[in-house]
């Protein structure tokens, strides 16, 4: 077992998480002697898990699918920006309370202040797809930067109606099938639904109502460059890839238990460029 202190990720299944890639990059980097292990854990063992972490050596953690919201219930201490999105994504103890904070609202405005800088700009319209876990940070780093008018939709219309009613007057809801006239003027796109993955279906929409100086951003990394980020090169928009916003949530995680805060190079993201094509 390692010396230094010990993190984790959690989550039913865990297989496919690059969380340990990413973290372990950073500690080889800053020759840390710590770990950072992946375990999976059911959902009836969470509560056990969570109350039993000093014990098991860890001084914190990630939790990924199925555990974010219920980890949230499960702390003592909650942050604001996991409150507003309602799920926790990174643990950590303090003395024996456990503290919880959600980084993806910080990976998603990190990300885009780093490889769209000015693009909270003229505050022109947003608009968002999806209703799921991701959209809910997505939103809540829109409202933090002060947009005023965000478009949502999404195909099950009635959760993108119960995320305007949470999240206040700056969202109007259109229906999915009205996609494209909600992107008419609009200066940024977000996609935070699945489509566009591989082994999911395409997103099908057109780019060109959209403002000449738009920038487009994709949740999906898996492919790096979706067809959506390749319509909006084609077009002339700033196109912003899903990694970045994965490598950014960690950063906060990592600072906490391992008294570092590390940096998001190009050294790390072709590590994990490589192992996306590897998969
Ligand atoms: P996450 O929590 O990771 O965001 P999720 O809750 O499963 O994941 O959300 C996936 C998003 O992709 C949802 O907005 C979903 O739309 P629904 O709310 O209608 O399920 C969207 N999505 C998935 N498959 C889709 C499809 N074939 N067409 C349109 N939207 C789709």
């Amino acid at each position: 077992m390692s010396k230094g202190p010990r993190a984790c990720v959690i989550g039913w299944p865990i297989e496919h998480s690059r969380s340990p890639l990413i973290h372990g990059h950073w500690l080889e980097h800053h020759g840390i002697e710590g770990a950072y292990e992946k375990v999976a854990v059911a959902p009836e063992d969470l509560k056990r898990f969570l109350s039993s972490l000093a014990e098991q050596g860890y001084c914190g953690l990630n939790v990924t699918v199925p555990h974010k919201e219920a980890a949230l219930s499960l702390a003592d201490e909650v942050d604001e920006a996991a409150r507003a999105v309602g799920a926790a994504n990174t643990l950590w103890l303090e003395g024996d309370k456990l503290m919880a904070s959600n980084t993806d609202v910080y990976g998603f405005v990190t990300h885009l202040d780093e490889s769209a800088p000015g693009w909270r700009g003229k505050n022109h319209p947003v608009c968002v797809l999806g209703a799921g876990g991701a959209t809910r940070a997505i939103l809540k780093g829109l409202i933090d930067r002060g947009f005023g008018d965000i478009r949502l939709t999404n195909r099950t219309r009635q959760r993108a109606d119960a995320l305007a009613r949470e999240f206040g007057p700056a969202i109007t809801v259109y229906d999915w099938k009205d996609r494209q006239g909600a992107l008419e003027g609009c200066g940024l796109l977000i996609n935070s639904t699945s489509l566009g993955m591989t082994g999911a279906p395409p997103l099908v929409i057109d780019l060109a109502p959209m403002l000449d100086e738009a920038i487009v951003a994709d949740i999906v990394y898996a492919p790096l460059e979706t067809a959506l980020l390749r319509q909006a090169q084609e077009r002339g928009l700033r196109a912003v890839d899903g990694l970045g916003m994965l490598l950014h949530q960690a950063v906060p995680g990592f600072e906490k238990w391992f008294g570092v805060r590390p940096e998001v190079t190009g050294e790390l993201r072709s590590r994990i460029v490589a192992d996306l094509e590897a998969s």
